[in-house]
């Protein structure tokens, strides 16, 4: 059986797999390759298309992509966390181009939300639901009764005097060699921020370091519910792949 197969290109890796959108697990176990530097769009392109040799012909269709920046008609117009050949760049054309496959490419955390909306922590929740995905940066995406509103770039909020994600991405607690307890307080404030602003009815939290949830969670004084991810690092692979199936 073939199954779609969907990539993530992240800061220090990029790792694929094929779907199984059923059960909205892996089908077969991930390949990760260490993201080249620099990250340009070609480089980045060589090593997705060893992850696509790499599954033969376990994978048909379209090819989900996701990269750490907004995409708009299939151009990524800025770059925060990867090399700046991204920005302005036609990528979606660039990578079906390279891959000779239909690529569908999208922004990593509106992947990792379509996930948990479907399979996780977002099933059959109603209002506005926020995803943030906290890593290198820090990713949104935004649902309302299920549908995403795409290309929020909220971890760039500013917050403080700061971009959100200088403050208050797990990325800043491991460089600054912060307690979960220290940065709990930036979380406090950004999340916040956010529920000022938006006024949401649930938060999803995702990304590497949410499972460690128990660490900070409980320490946020929020009114809006805040939950783990269920998905874990398999959302942005697995959203990839339904988003690519459903076009
Ligand atoms: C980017 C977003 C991305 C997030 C997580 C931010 O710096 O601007 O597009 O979703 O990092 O990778």
């Amino acid at each position: 059986m073939a199954y779609t197969l969907g990539i993530d290109i992240g800061g220090s890796g990029i790792k694929g797999a094929p779907a199984d959108l059923d059960k909205g697990e892996f089908a077969l176990p991930r390949l990760r390759i260490p993201t080249p530097q620099p990250s340009t769009p070609q480089a980045c392109a060589q090593v997705i298309s060893e992850i696509v040799d790499h599954f033969g012909d376990q994978t048909e269709g379209p090819i989900g992509v996701t990269v750490p920046a907004p995409v708009i008609h299939g151009v990524t117009p800025s770059m925060a966390n990867l090399d700046q050949g991204w920005a302005g760049f036609a990528a979606q054309d660039f990578l079906a181009e390279q891959l000779h496959r239909p690529v569908r490419l999208l922004n990593d955390a509106d992947a990792a939300g379509i996930a948990e909306m479907r399979f996780g922590a977002g099933r059959d929740r109603d209002g506005l639901v926020i995803m943030t995905t906290l890593g290198t940066g820090i990713g949104t995406a935004l649902f309302y009764n299920g549908v995403l509103i795409p290309n929020s770039e909220l971890g760039h909020m500013e917050v403080n005097g700061h971009d959100a994600e200088t403050r208050a991405s797990s990325g800043y607690r491991e460089r600054e060699g912060l307690s979960y307890k220290k940065w709990a307080k930036s979380l406090q404030r950004y999340y916040a921020a956010l529920e000022r602003l938006l006024c949401p009815d649930l938060f999803i939290v995702g990304g590497g370091v949410s499972k460690k949830h128990d660490r900070f969670l409980p320490l946020l004084d929020l009114h809006t519910p805040i939950v783990p991810a269920q998905l874990r690092n398999e959302a942005g692979i697995i959203g990839a792949a339904l988003a690519a199936a459903q076009d």
